[in-house]
């Protein structure tokens, strides 16, 4: 396959790191772990429980002066919107997750509460979904859900879209339909 420039996001739990692994081997490609160049790098604020604060506008001139000398590469990372600019990429996959398999998952890796509520409301309200399409435009964006697939499944469909063999689309995820309004309630209380 021709040279590729592909970004994977989506909120912590959602299946990044995994698909990301499997695409990169079947490609033959380089991962870039957005959250690494940062610490390796000092453009880390402040460590939080559960991650970092972290400065995006050092982070973004480090990435691109990085990425201009790479041909193809998969990056991954949630910050991927707010630090990587549309023109030095050709697609960015968001990856979707229902918001109680994303509970489970960020239950199991020791999240508090509020952090498991914050990153489910987004989750809930596709705000990754929403900042990509702001950042990269809706031609090069895909939404891809993982809910009910495993990574290989998920790492064909990424690579199908990538190559052009399938269409990206985006806006077919809707959190809100399938959840009660109890539970709506119990990720957004705070
Ligand atoms: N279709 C799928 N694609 C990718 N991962 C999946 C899928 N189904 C289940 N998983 C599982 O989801 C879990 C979370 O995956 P992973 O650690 O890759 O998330 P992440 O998005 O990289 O999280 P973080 O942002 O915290 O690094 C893993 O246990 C993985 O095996
Ligand atoms: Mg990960």
């Amino acid at each position: 396959m021709k040279a590729f420039r592909l970004v994977i996001t989506g909120n912590p739990g959602a299946g990044k790191h995994t698909s990301a692994r499997l695409i990169a081997d079947r490609l033959g490609a380089e991962i870039i772990d957005i959250n690494e160049v940062a610490l390796e790098n000092d453009a880390v604020l402040s460590k939080t429980s559960h991650g970092a604060d972290v400065d995006v506008k050092k982070l973004g001139k480090l990435l691109a002066t990085a990425l201009k000398k790479k041909d193809s590469f998969v990056i991954v990372g949630h910050l991927a919107p707010y630090v990587l600019k549309s023109a030095g990429i050709d697609m960015a996959a968001v990856l979707r997750r229902s918001p109680n398999k994303l509970e489970s998952t960020l239950a199991e890796r020791k999240y508090t509460r509020e952090k498991i509520n914050e990153n489910v409301s987004a989750e809930i309200l596709g705000v990754l979904l929403y900042d990509a399409i702001k950042a990269f435009g809706k031609r090069k964006v895909g939404e891809f859900d993982t809910t009910n697939r495993t990574p290989e499944e998920t790492a064909g469909q990424i690579i199908a879209a990538l190559q052009k063999k399938s269409a990206k689309r985006v806006g077919v995820v809707d959190w809100l339909a399938i959840l009660s309004e109890e539970e709506v309630q119990k990720f957004f209380a705070y």
